[in-house]
């Protein structure tokens, strides 16, 4: 059982609203998630205030270039000290074998994992892009291509888990977003699972945000649900 597994995603665009949160939160009950939107907004300093607190970051910048840049973009993370960081699959092996080899000579090595499907792709834009296999297939091809090329596991949806899990076996790293306790709103998130069917179909890191973040007491919130874990 991998202890630690809720995620918090600190949507905010600067460093007080920041600040503000994760005063509010425990670093023995999660680890946090900085996006594209506060790491453009405030750069490295988002890393720095989530470890002065304890904190362990993903890095979810989706890492997606020739192999030489995105190699040493993941360094550089790697030299922040982020426990995980995030590239994109269909940046190919060669991408993805890279950064592996890029890390060997770190001190320190962050999580890599691998997206697959952008959850907001449909069916036509993959067919748009000359992709003939079906979504799921799609999903299933690139997590495999990310676990030969030796990547620690991919983000996936709470209706992919039990899948990949079956296929790819348990030393793979399974990381879920689009999760909704019962007693939170959806918001945006349409195909939701709850914490406990997402850890039951094989997730080992849940990302929530919003009914946590939105909360007027947000290490109440993280307590609900890991107690309905
Ligand atoms: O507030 P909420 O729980 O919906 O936030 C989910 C987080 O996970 C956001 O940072 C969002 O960008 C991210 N995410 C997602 N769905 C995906 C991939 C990432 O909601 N498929």
């Amino acid at each position: 059982m991998t202890e630690r597994r809720i995620i918090v995603a600190l949507d905010v665009s600067n460093a007080n609203d920041l600040r503000r949160l994760v005063k509010q939160i425990k670093d023995s009950d999660c680890r946090v998630k900085i996006g594209k939107e506060l790491f453009t907004s405030i750069g490295p300093l988002a890393i720095e205030i989530c470890h002065d607190a304890g904190l362990d970051v993903f890095l979810d910048l989706k890492f997606h270039d020739i192999p030489n840049t995105c190699a040493k973009a993941v360094r550089a993370a790697a030299r922040w000290g982020v426990w995980m960081t995030n590239l994109h699959c269909s940046g190919g092996a060669d991408m993805v074998a890279a950064v592996r080899e890029m890390l060997e000579g770190e001190s320190h090595r962050p999580l890599l994992i691998g997206v697959t499907v952008l959850t907001s792709m449909s069916l036509g834009e993959l067919r748009q892009l000359g992709i003939e296999r079906d979504l799921e297939s799609h999903v299933d091809y690139l997590a495999k291509l990310a676990h030969v090329a030796g990547l620690d596991g991919v983000v996936c949806s709470g209706k992919e888990t039990h899948r990949l899990r079956q296929s790819i076996g348990e030393d793979f790293c399974l990381v879920t977003p689009g999760v909704r306790p019962k007693w939170a709103n959806n918001n945006d998130q349409v195909r939701v699972v709850t914490p406990a069917r997402a850890i039951a179909n094989g997730s080992d890191y849940l990302v929530i945000g919003r009914p946590i973040t939105a909360s007027e007491y947000p290490q109440d919130a993280i307590a609900r649900i890991v107690s309905e874990i």
